[in-house]
């Protein structure tokens, strides 16, 4: 949105399509965009299947006028991920209310009483044109402000939305555009991340604004706006009886008096006209070109910016909620999500290991005291000591994290842990008790099913913690504490960097833990040691690329399936290798626990099948040699990852002639660290052979928000 800033219509198509770009590895099936038409109450949208180089040709081939100048402006724009509608073109966002496109929605997220809305606006008259869940919010907005001006009441778009909010059943993050307010853009969000960048030419009076809220003694409930009450759900009107209010419009016109004098934000300091520009976006990096102040949205919260100025409402009241959104400064560079001398961003993920393993530390760790000091966890680490249990709960790579340190994890802290995927952790509706620590380990921040389970613990009344890459994500904010793993943004799919930084950022919470006692002082002095090697030696282990694309070219080429197998601290590694090779190779991968070898498994080995297996220095290597032992007897020939200059691996692949990769030696329980490279770098190439564009595999998203 541009407020006294003029822009011609090519430069606001040409931003929100490079903002596109940046989102597309969050959803690359369809995109679309929704900008003022030369009407002053017109509305054009684009859209276009595919990636965004498709929506680029949409456009050309429309050619709309982009000399077109306008001070005021907001555009809407959206990459899609389907949820609902298979991809093709009418299912694309901007979804409309109507065809003179009177209100245009984009939404990330899942309308779950979707249905139900449907059938009340199609007897209502309304004609769908796609299978989304989305159309029926535009819809419902256009009937909703239709109906109050059968009223004689225009209602003020923030207005509007609470009404039509109080609707909807499931998860938004949300924009509206509407002919009806020209210059005029809504943003809500629950349950889905929305940021809003603030690019101002003068400067700020406030760095924050307050949210406006009803004043309960003003106003009456009007008579409700949609008679048929089918589409509540029981959820919503326990809320609204709970507020001790009627059905469908618990809130009026005349409510919404302001009371806070700081609410006017983003007036310039000394009061003059500010040109000023709004970039909302559910990811950080689709704006930090344009700005790196930025507000995060709570969930409820409704923005409503017309006129150069920021609003925050609240769609639902509740006693404590925190009634301050404060502009924060985003250490994000450009660089940072840019792909560089790279072909891809996994590749450059990969690569920058050296360095995101050596920021996670940075700062935390003092090598010459072996200590560890984690800021966000300082003031609950003796609540956290005291636990009975502790239970990390993640999905995907986030969970293999887990896996892979929850050995060191109740080594040092002598507390029992138990990792849970948070799909199945809900479904088993685990109990969960007050004294309980819940671990959440989260990339984006933003996973739906870590979330509902984050949400499960809090309501139960343990302690959270969050373990998160994304700052300023959900997981990042409703945890009571944790720690912000400082990977950088991670782009790629297929998550690499995160994962070992998850790892560092696990084993320093259980180092933290264990700093009070005595016994622990030389595992922990040696394990911190090992820490600072670790950067050094992931670069050593890169080193293997070429050695590991030859594999990729020949030994591997046209294989359907592939073995990893792994026992101890490895079958973290062997389960996150073969979840790597799957989702970027498209190549049936399994990771197998060593000592499950023999109750099955082996039954699949033969001289052809492809097996990995990790064979590193720890307490578990005699049982180790003795599996790969089983599969050799079998005529398997396993590639071994095993540690330089081994000589027991030296032997034995030099006389059955083995392939071997060998990694520096660490800690055993950092080992992982280093075992990972090669399979990253395994299922990066085994993918380019194929020709798979490797950062959008198919059927896959980055953040998955949704259940
Ligand atoms: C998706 C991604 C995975 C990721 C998982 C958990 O499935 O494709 O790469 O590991 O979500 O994501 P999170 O952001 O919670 O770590």
């Amino acid at each position: 949105c541009n407020y006294l800033v003029e822009r011609s219509r090519g430069e606001i198509v040409d931003t929100l399509v490079e903002g596109l770009q940046r989102l597309e590895y969050r959803g690359y099936d369809s995109t679309g965009i929704a900008i003022d038409g030369d009407e002053p109450d017109s509305t054009l949208i684009y859209r276009q299947i595919g990636k965004v180089s498709a929506l680029i040709k949409e456009i050309e081939s429309k050619n709309p006028n982009r000399d077109v100048t306008f001070v005021s402006h907001c555009g809407i724009a959206h990459t899609r991920w389907a949820t609902h509608g298979e991809p093709k073109q009418i299912n694309c966002h901007p979804q409309r209310s109507d065809p003179n496109n009177d209100f245009v929605i984009v939404h990330n997220g899942i309308i779950t009483n979707f249905r139900e809305l449907k059938t009340l606006l199609q007897n209502k008259g309304y004609k769908f044109e796609s299978d989304t869940d989305t159309e029926c919010i535009a819809k419902l907005f256009k009937h909703i402000y239709d109906t109050n001006l059968t009223n004689g009441v225009e209602l003020d778009f923030h207005e509007l939305t609470k009404l039509v909010l109080l609707e909807l059943e499931g998860s938004y993050g949300l924009l509206c555009k509407s002919s009806h307010y020209p210059g005029e853009v809504i943003a809500t969000r629950k349950g889905s991340p929305l940021l809003i960048g603030v690019k101002s030419e003068r400067k700020l009076k406030v760095d924050f604004v307050d949210v406006e809220f009803a004043d309960e003694n003003i106003g009456q409930p009007e008579t409700p706006l949609v008679e048929n009450n089918n589409a509540l759900s029981t959820k919503q009107r326990n809320f609204t009886e709970q507020q001790g209010e009627s059905t469908l419009l618990p809130i009026a016109a005349n409510e919404f008096n302001l009371r806070h004098s700081q609410s006017r934000a983003f007036l310039s300091e000394d009061g003059a006209p500010n040109p000023i520009e709004f970039f909302l976006s559910s990811d950080a990096s689709s704006v930090v070109k344009h700005t790196k102040k930025v507000l995060f949205l709570e969930d409820d919260d409704i923005a409503h910016i017309y006129d150069g100025e920021l609003h925050i409402h609240r769609s639902r009241r509740e006693v404590g909620a925190s009634m301050t959104r404060s502009i924060q400064t985003l250490e994000m560079e450009l660089a940072q999500i840019m792909k560089g001398p790279y072909t891809h961003f996994m590749q450059k993920e990969i690569f920058e290991q050296p360095e995101s393993t050596f920021n996670t530390m940075r700062g935390r760790i003092d090598f010459d005291n072996n200590s560890v000091m984690l800021g966000g966890l300082k003031a609950w680490l003796p609540a956290i000591r005291r636990a009975r249990r502790i239970i990390m709960i993640a999905c995907g790579t986030s969970y293999h994290s887990c896996l892979g340190t929850r050995a060191i994890f109740e080594e040092l802290s002598e507390i029992p842990v138990s990792v849970e995927l948070a799909s199945d952790f809900l479904d088993r509706k685990s109990p969960v008790f007050r004294d309980d620590i819940c671990v959440f380990v989260s990339q984006s921040g933003e996973t739906a099913d870590t979330m509902l389970a984050l949400n499960y613990c809090l309501e139960r009344g343990a302690l959270t913690v969050g373990i998160v890459n994304a700052v300023g994500s959900s997981i990042s904010r409703v945890t009571h504490c944790g720690v912000h793993i400082n990977a950088g943004p991670e782009i790629g799919v297929a998550s690499t960097k995160a994962y070992t930084s998850q790892y560092i950022a696990l084993v320093m919470l259980a180092l933290s833990l264990s700093d009070d006692r005595v016994s622990k002082v030389e595992r922990r002095k040696e394990i911190i040691q090992g820490l600072k090697r670790i950067p050094g030696q992931i670069k050593q282990v890169l080193n293997l690329e070429s050695r590991i694309k030859e594999l990729c070219d020949k030994e591997l080429k046209d294989q359907k399936s592939l073995l990893l197998l792994g026992r101890g601290y490895q079958f973290a590694s062997a389960l996150e290798g073969a979840l790597k090779i799957k989702e970027i190779s498209y190549m049936h991968s399994e990771g197998v626990l060593a000592g499950e070898l023999k109750h099955g498994v082996l039954a699949l080995v033969d001289e052809d099948l492809p097996i990995i297996a990790f064979g590193t220095r720890d307490s578990l290597f005699p049982k180790v040699v003795s599996s790969i032992e089983q599969v050799t007897a079998r005529k398997g020939k396993p590639i071994i990852i095993c540690n330089e200059n081994d000589e027991v691996w030296k032997k034995k692949c030099d006389k059955i002639n083995l392939v071997k990769l060998e990694v520096p030696q660490t800690v055993d329980c950092l080992q992982g660290l280093l075992n990972i490279i090669p399979l990253q770098l395994m299922s990066y190439w085994l993918a380019v052979n194929k020709g798979i564009d490797v950062d959008f595999p198919r059927n896959l998203a980055k953040s998955v928000t949704v259940e």
